[in-house]
């Protein structure tokens, strides 16, 4: 197993960039806390690139909630392992100081009204802090030279929708690749928060994953969907604090309202949710 390169400034990162001159080169911007989640994004860029680089960078602006910052799990050493077991050849794991030089950018780019919905209503001015940092990094490990590609997870939908927009809109010259939730044999989605619940609450976590098998259950049978049902799973989980449960358009996020109660499903669509469990927020999605 080789360890990979361990970069902190842009400047080093440039340097091992240019000295590599790959073919083609995958992505991962993560903020760290890896899990296997992670491990299948750095294995398909492992599969498809001659060069592997990701980023751990813990990033303030994205996070509404100091506390949730102060707390969001911080784990180097052992994610430099994983990252070597996955084969990963260079590890850009920057300062505060080194991204943002300046402080908070003052021009940024803007989520709008796609950024307003779900996890953006919830949390305000999380999508335009993620979308801040991942348009830096996306230029920062841009090889300069072959493919170009970056890997996020389907398991933050929307997330991955709002960077393929700024790519598309602002005319980056990467490809967005997605890959999909990895689960625990229960069901519940991989999630770096998960390390912040205990035996319990990661028990009634589960309901999210049930209640997302239900209504993805009957829209592969062209039933109505009927998602109260779905909702009143979580009001019988005490430790669950349920934020939404939608059913949405994957390219708009608009409510589907007409094919979701008591008309059969057809067509496709995106179930969304968002609860709270003992104060940590998970989502989770799954398209139908
Ligand atoms: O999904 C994440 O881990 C983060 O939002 C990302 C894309 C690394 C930006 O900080």
């Amino acid at each position: 197993m080789k360890t990979p390169q361990i970069v902190r400034t842009r400047a080093q990162l440039r340097a091992a960039l240019d000295a590599a001159r790959p073919e083609s080169t995958g992505f991962v911007p993560t903020m760290g806390a890896l899990h296997s989640g992670h491990g299948e994004l750095f294995a398909r860029a492992r599969a498809e690139n001659d060069l592997v680089v990701i980023s751990i960078f813990v990033n303030e602006l994205q996070f509404n909630d100091p506390g949730d910052y102060a707390k969001y799990p911080r784990t180097l050493e052992a994610d430099v392992e994983l990252a070597a077991a996955a084969g990963v050849d260079l590890v850009f794991a920057p300062d505060a100081k080194e991204i943002y030089p300046d402080g908070a950018p003052l021009i940024a780019v803007s989520s709008g009204k796609l950024g307003e919905l779900y996890e953006g209503a919830s949390r305000p001015g999380h999508f335009d802090g993620m979308l801040a940092v991942v348009a830096k990094l996306l230029n920062l490990a841009d090889p300069r030279h072959g493919t170009y590609r970056a890997y996020f997870g389907q398991k933050d939908a929307q997330q991955l929708l709002l960077i393929r927009r700024m790519v598309a809109d602002l005319c980056y010259p990467v490809q967005i690749c997605s890959v999909p939730i990895v689960r625990t044999e229960q069901g519940l989605a991989l999630s770096s928060r998960n390390a912040l619940l205990d035996d319990d609450q990661r028990h009634a976590a589960l309901v999210i994953s049930r209640a997302i098998r239900m209504i993805a259950e009957r829209a592969a049978r062209h039933e109505p969907l009927n998602i109260d049902d779905a909702i009143g799973l979580f009001q019988m989980e005490p430790l669950v604090e349920l934020d939404y449960f939608v059913v949405v358009d994957p390219r708009t996020l608009q409510e589907l309202a007409f094919n979701c109660q008591d008309t059969p499903f057809t067509g496709e669509g995106l179930i969304l949710v968002a609860a709270v469990v003992g104060g940590v927020r998970l989502i989770d999605n799954q398209p139908i």
